[in-house]
């Protein structure tokens, strides 16, 4: 009997999978709400009686039900990455120009585009393995996500096997594609502006908690430990991306293949996309700025467009800068406005010395968001602005984090604003301010200034860098103020015995906070790096050097000439890192820091084996045309593993062409200057050669 039952319980799934998919993908029901339920019922309490048969991907796992203490963290198969800013059209010709300069002519020639809507929600990352969910995560710091499965479970436009329905209804519209073996895809989970609405309206009545807007309401549902929670909250998602594909039964070679790819799986694609050929950039752009101006009609918020280099192959050529890919840039909307009465202009003190004059505002809202400080950027601003104390101004958040005041409304004035005048001392430590020559940037020079050293001391503790637990704003302010932090070293000389006697600091607290501390001296010196708040160097500059010096003294004796030899790395940073370890308080400090048993050291790379040739060692490549098995990014890994470079285009440098199918003008090029050309079954051979040579030796 339990057979028969089990093909019910399969036979329903099937088919609420496949109303599923028609509801909440295709937007177009075949049957109704109450002939659903009726099966969903069946469903249920079939798999109450054979718990035997409960599944993680049954549609009745949706209704959540699972409580967490905590989420585990999951590491990304990749660093989730951002995207770099574009404002105005100016800028998108600009990016358009970079990208082409980097590209051979062959390739600019069918160079492509895709614009989609930046969604204002957050990154999630979706797992399938064998065509079955099997992790959700957050974005996390980028590396590291948390687990959030159990909630993403929950979010009905999120299938839990794909292909999402069965080819068994042939009004699926499914391709019939068989399910990828491995399959992990990066999207955005939001919340339709009118369920907000709904939402929020609901709380209001029952005086509960309410958001500030969309994204806020987003994010809490996402987080919620009790996923039966997040069940009952309108999440949806977007899905953009193909991390790591495995096992397909087609490859896209094409961001827009991708998306058609992920859409015929039954995946969530948004319809609001696009391609141009680079000829029709003119087109795009006016295209992005229609779609700008009919954003207010989308039944979702979305705060820019982004647009994409379409060719996965120009993609991965085109490759990184930092925390940017440099082949898609997000064209950002200009931010809602408001106006409200500037109050008072206060200056701020930041980690460098910098200080910033902030605009303290009668509360406003703007985009949803309640704003009472805004920034005022720095001394010229006001003046060409003519900003007074008192004005009415008006405000915008302009897709960023911190909100700026754009202009005063000179209309309303009424005679009693203030002009306002930087003042001539650090009001923290009464020290002289100093605005070097030629730059907008004015400075409290006074190193030891304790608001300057606060800003830094919660800089170095912060996730980013150290990563201390515990420590933040709140206990850096503390401790420079009790004087127990002069300099950043301080905080591993602690004197954890006084701090017991500070108010609020009991005994489990400040253990908690000295382990926090203790456990930081085993970070990777990178992160130290980072910490020590040199400018240009974040982390991932810090990551780039530390990989190369693996040792901080080494770092210390470092030459301009040599650090910005390495990828990445330009003679700005390279200068300002120098000139930072010229100084004797900066190494001195390095000391004390080690001497407290802080990490300067990485792990050393491991030593090259006997066999680990360098056949290919200062040899430099390109690269063209379609090889018969290796991707490009596959043959410039294994040309570096083998101590060879790869560049971008030929010249009398050039000591090898890899040419494969439909190789153009590069090999044109390559012939005339004598370069060798080799195919990918001679790149294999001269390294075997090399191999056995060494082996007869
Ligand atoms: S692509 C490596 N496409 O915007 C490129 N991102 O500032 C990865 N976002 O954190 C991003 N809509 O969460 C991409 N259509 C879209 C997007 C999108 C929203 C978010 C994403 C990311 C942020 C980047």
């Amino acid at each position: 009997m339990a057979k028969s039952e089990l093909q019910r319980i399969e036979r329903l799934r099937d088919l609420l999978r496949t109303y599923q998919y028609e509801y909440y993908i295709l937007d177009s029901p075949s049957v109704s709400d109450a002939e659903f339920d009726v099966l969903f019922r069946e469903l249920q309490a079939l798999e109450t009686e054979h718990p035997e048969y409960l599944s993680d991907d049954s549609p009745t796992m949706r209704v959540g039900g699972f409580i967490a203490e905590r989420f585990e963290k999951t590491q990304h198969p990749m660093p989730m990455l951002s995207l770099g800013n574009a404002f105005g059209s100016e800028d998108l010709w600009a990016w358009r120009e970079r990208v082409k300069r980097l590209l051979s002519e062959e390739q600019q020639a069918e160079l492509a585009y895709v614009i989609e809507p930046k969604f204002d929600g957050l990154t999630v990352v979706l797992h399938y393995a064998d065509g079955r969910f099997s992790l959700g995560a957050t974005r996390g710091d980028g590396e590291v996500g948390e687990n959030i499965s159990a909630n993403l479970r929950t979010v009905n436009s999120i299938p839990l096997r794909i292909p999402h329905a069965q080819k068994a209804n042939p009004d699926a519209n499914l391709e019939g594609s068989e399910a990828p073996s491995r399959l992990i895809v990066r999207g955005e989970a939001y919340v339709d502006k009118a369920d907000f609405e709904t939402f929020n309206q609901k709380q209001a009545d029952q005086e509960g908690r309410t958001y500030a807007n969309p994204r806020n309401f987003a994010a809490g549902s996402l987080r919620q430990l009790d996923s039966s929670i997040s069940a009952g909250r309108p999440l949806k998602t977007w899905v953009y991306q193909i991390l790591i594909l495995e096992g397909a039964t087609t490859e896209p070679t094409s961001h827009w293949e991708s998306l058609a790819y992920l859409k015929s799986l039954g995946m969530p694609v948004c319809d609001e996309i696009a391609q141009f050929t680079d000829e029709d950039f003119e087109q795009m752009v006016e295209y992005i700025e229609d779609l700008g101006a009919k954003r207010d009609k989308l039944p979702y918020e979305i705060d820019g467009i982004v647009v994409k280099v379409d060719s996965l192959a120009m993609q991965d050529e085109l490759g990184f800068t930092g925390k940017d890919p440099r082949w898609a840039v997000a064209y950002k909307f200009a931010g809602e406005e408001a106006i409200t009465k500037l109050l008072e202009i206060v200056i701020n003190v930041g980690r460098t010395g910098a200080v910033t004059p902030n605009a303290v505002l009668e509360p406003v809202q703007v985009s949803g968001v309640t704003v009472q400080n805004a920034t005022l950027h720095n001394e010229d601003y006001i003046k060409e602005l003519d900003i007074r104390i008192g004005d009415q101004v008006v405000v915008t958040r302009a897709g960023e984090v911190i909100p700026k005041v754009v202009r005063p409304v000179t209309e309303l004035r009424d005679g009693s604003e203030i002009v306002w005048e930087m003042p001539p001392a650090c009001p923290n430590c009464s020290q002289p301010l100093n605005r070097p020559e030629g730059e907008v940037a004015t400075y409290c020079i006074n190193n030891a200034c304790p608001a300057r050293l606060v800003r830094l001391v919660e800089y170095f503790v912060s996730r980013g860098a150290m990563d201390i637990e515990g420590f933040g704003f709140k206990q850096a302010e503390l401790f420079v103020e009790e004087g127990f932090i002069k300099d950043l070293a301080d905080i591993y000389y602690l004197p954890w015995d006084e701090i017991l006697a500070l108010e609020g600091y009991k005994e489990k607290r400040v253990e908690n906070l000295r382990l926090g501390v203790e456990a930081s001296k085993e970070q990777p010196p990178s992160r130290l790096l980072t910490g020590l708040g040199i400018r240009f160097v974040g982390s991932t500059v810090a990551e780039t050097i530390m990989d190369h010096y693996v040792s901080v003294g080494d770092l210390m004796e470092a030459t301009v000439e040599e650090l910005a030899e390495l990828e990445a790395i330009g003679p700005k940073i390279a200068q300002s890192v120098v000139e930072f370890f010229a100084l004797a308080p900066n190494r001195e400090l390095l000391e004390k820091f080690g001497a407290a048993g802080v990490r300067l050291k990485g792990d050393p790379k491991p030593a090259p084996s006997e066999h680990s040739l360098q056949p290919f060692a200062e040899k430099t490549f390109v690269i063209t045309g379609t090889l018969p098995s290796m991707s490009r990014s596959d043959a410039k890994a294994f040309i570096e593993a083998h101590g060879g470079k790869v560049t971008g285009s030929v010249s009398a440098k050039t000591d090898y062409l890899l040419a494969g199918e439909k190789a153009g003008s590069k090999l044109t090029k390559a012939e005339g200057l004598g370069v060798a050309v080799v195919s990918e079954d001679e790149l294999n051979g001269l390294v075997e050669s090399a191999l056995s040579a060494d082996l007869e030796s």
